[in-house]
């Protein structure tokens, strides 16, 4: 299948390293705002058509389906327009700034009947895939919490996009978003309740500490930052039994132990960058004519970038 990607920076290379390993997926044409550094890029990866303006790569190249690297806050203005001109996109995480945002691009992409996904990676390594058939089995009954962190230190810089609000600023949105989905993912559901702490500066949340309830009497904690690294850790108390996934963003192993039991460590290794899985997902959801993911529904989207506003809400007051 034919992409374009738009947005030429940090994770476009790993895009572009990431389909090294996947010969189907062909990248014709690429957007920057910068010309010379949508050249370089271009020139590293060895993409003829180039454009500067997004409209016109919507308009003009024949690709059907477009990976979306631009910063959040104007995923919403380019995911839009690529929908519109009929494209499939895969979307960076997060897919907007808002609920109401989010929701508009599930129902344009539902009007004019191409696939949406926002690229939350994460679920589609072997090992989660190995965890979902484990939460299925039941063998230690129901999943019922969730602890999982991300946070690494970024040295603060008033005008980096992370420290603006203006630029979609804040954690929670930015990274906060894994741990909050991979709990949804857990649980099979969306949080019905939200108790939030955050340590603000200049209206954008430096650290994030969220209490998330969920159906069924399940809870999740979530810590995220920009100031202070933490393990990126999933721990997931099971009714008879705990599951930990170290590095859950981009895991390979699962530290499984009954209660009162032997612990047992479960691997499944994978080629660098890891990115593949998710594109490789998306190309056979298109193959296959869904316009959306199972494993990442939209509705799910929606629901995530609900939690995070509400989140948001409490932290700002
Ligand atoms: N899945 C993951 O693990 C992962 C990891 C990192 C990031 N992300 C997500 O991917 C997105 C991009 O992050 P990144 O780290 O790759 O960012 P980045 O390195 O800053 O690259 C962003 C690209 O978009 C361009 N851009 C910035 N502002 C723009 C604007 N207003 N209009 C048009 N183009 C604009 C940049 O151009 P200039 O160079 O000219 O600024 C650059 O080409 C974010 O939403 C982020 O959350 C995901």
């Amino acid at each position: 299948m034919n992409w374009a990607v738009v947005g030429v920076g940090n994770i476009a290379n790993v895009f572009m390293k990431a389909i090294q390993h996947i010969p189907d997926v062909k990248v014709l044409a690429a957007y920057g705002r910068n010309r010379e550094k949508l050249d370089a890029f271009c020139d590293k990866w060895n993409i003829k058509e180039r454009y500067t303006d997004y409209e016109q790569l919507y308009k003009q190249s024949s690709v059907s389906v477009i990976y979306l690297a631009t910063p959040h806050i104007v995923h919403f203005e380019h995911t839009m327009s690529a929908l519109e001109h009929g494209k499939h996109v895969l979307c960076e995480k997060p897919m907007a700034m808002s609920f109401e945002e989010t929701e508009a691009l599930v129902y344009a992409a539902r009007k004019n009947k191409v696939f949406l996904m926002e690229a939350m990676w994460t679920r589609f390594f072997p090992i989660n895939k190995w965890l979902m058939e484990f939460i299925r089995s039941e063998e230690f009954g129901k999943p019922v919490n969730v602890n999982a962190d991300f946070s690494f230190e970024y040295p603060y810089d008033k005008d980096y996009r992370f420290f603006r609000r203006d630029l979609g600023g804040g954690c929670m949105r930015s990274a906060g978003i894994y741990p909050l989905a991979y709990a949804c993912m857990v649980f099979g559901c969306l949080p019905d309740e939200i108790k939030a702490i955050a340590q603000m500066k200049n209206e954008v949340d430096l650290r994030t500490a969220a209490l998330f309830r969920f159906p069924k009497d399940c809870t999740a904690e979530i810590y995220t930052g920009f100031q202070g690294e933490s393990q990126c850790m999933a721990n997931i108390a099971f009714e008879k039994g705990t599951v930990v996934i170290p590095e859950f963003i981009h895991p390979d192993t699962a530290i499984i132990k009954p209660c009162g039991g032997e612990e047992k460590r479960i691997s499944l290794l994978y080629e660098e960058p890891g990115l593949q899985f998710e594109i490789e997902h998306a190309e056979d959801c298109i193959r296959m004519g869904k316009k959306e993911s199972p494993i990442m529904p939209l509705n799910e989207s929606i629901g995530i970038a609900r939690a995070i506003d509400l989140v948001y809400e409490q932290v700002r007051g």
